[in-house]
């Protein structure tokens, strides 16, 4: 088979899964490779119709061991046509439980062919004060281990004469038959250094920051990813007395057992 295009699709509001993605596309061996972004709002408005000769690469955090919510309207409107399909779940190394299924599900269900999938593992989001000495996750390994899956998807496609040859293993984890609800919480404290410079504003994925008083965040809008935090550039946004700030008292823990990337593909 060969390739017309490919589209690489991804929410990353903390930018791990969008490096993990971008290394594994450096294999992909197509004259048109073209990216979405759809952390921010506005990029997930646009219509996306995917041919028979293209490949769809696409990757998404894990929100309690799920599809973050915010991405289920988007998938509506995906329109694929026998598409050949790979899927990512990039998760916190906590676990990924039904979500590389649950994705499996919603691109199958607008048409693709889903025929590889990997967990990879990321720094989590909610881990806002590393320990000392800490290398973040993906690290130079993982990039390495994404950049050969993607040899091994584009040498996958190039061996096979029609999609039909292009078979699935079995994953791992349930399909859901319900949406989990999302974790909202009044969970941010802007300390004084904040000069109200709207950077946190302009990156949030769901428009949850006051234009202008960033002070001030919607909980109701909010879905915790932590973006605001980790990008502001005086370090003015920091999580007060809540479950989220309890949770991520465990991270360290979490960290002291790196899980192993793994890797789906015939
Ligand atoms: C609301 C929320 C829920 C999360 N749930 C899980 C989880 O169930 N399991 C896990 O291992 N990591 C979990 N994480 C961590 C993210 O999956 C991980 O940090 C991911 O790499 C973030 O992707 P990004 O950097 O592309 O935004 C969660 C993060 C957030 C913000």
């Amino acid at each position: 088979m060969t390739l017309d295009s490919a589209k690489i699709v991804y929410f990353s509001p903390t930018r791990t899964t969008e490096k993990i993605i971008k290394s594994l596309s450096q294999s992909i061996e197509s004259s048109k490779i073209e990216f979405l972004n759809l952390t921010r709002p506005e990029n997930r408005q646009q219509k996306v119709t995917l041919k028979q000769d293209e490949l769809l690469i696409i990757g998404l955090p894990v929100y309690g061991g799920r599809v973050p919510n915010v991405l289920r309207e988007w998938f509506t409107q995906l329109e694929a046509n026998e598409t050949p399909a790979v899927c990512l779940s990039v998760y916190g190394n906590r676990h990924y439980d039904d979500h590389m299924i649950e994705l499996k599900e919603m691109v199958t269900k607008q048409g693709c062919k889903a025929f590889a999938h990997a967990a990879f593992i990321a720094e989590h989001s909610f881990l806002c004060q590393p320990p000392e000495n800490y290398i973040p996750r993906p690290n130079s390994k993982d990039l390495e281990v994404a950049k050969d899956f993607g040899q091994a998807i584009q040498s996958k496609i190039s061996l096979a004469k029609s999609i039909n040859d292009l078979t699935d293993i079995p994953l791992i984890g349930e399909l859901p038959t319900d949406i989990k609800d999302t974790l909202h919480e009044d969970f941010i404290f802007v300390e004084d250094s904040c000069t109200n410079c709207g950077a946190c504003a302009q990156l949030c994925p769901v428009d949850a920051i006051n234009q202008t008083n960033c002070t001030i965040t919607n909980p109701e809008k909010c879905i915790a990813c932590c973006a605001c935090i980790k990008f502001c550039p005086r370090n003015s946004r920091v999580m007060k007395p809540s479950k989220i700030y309890q949770y991520s008292k465990m991270m360290d823990k979490l960290l002291k057992k790196p899980n192993q990337i793994e890797l789906f593909i015939k």
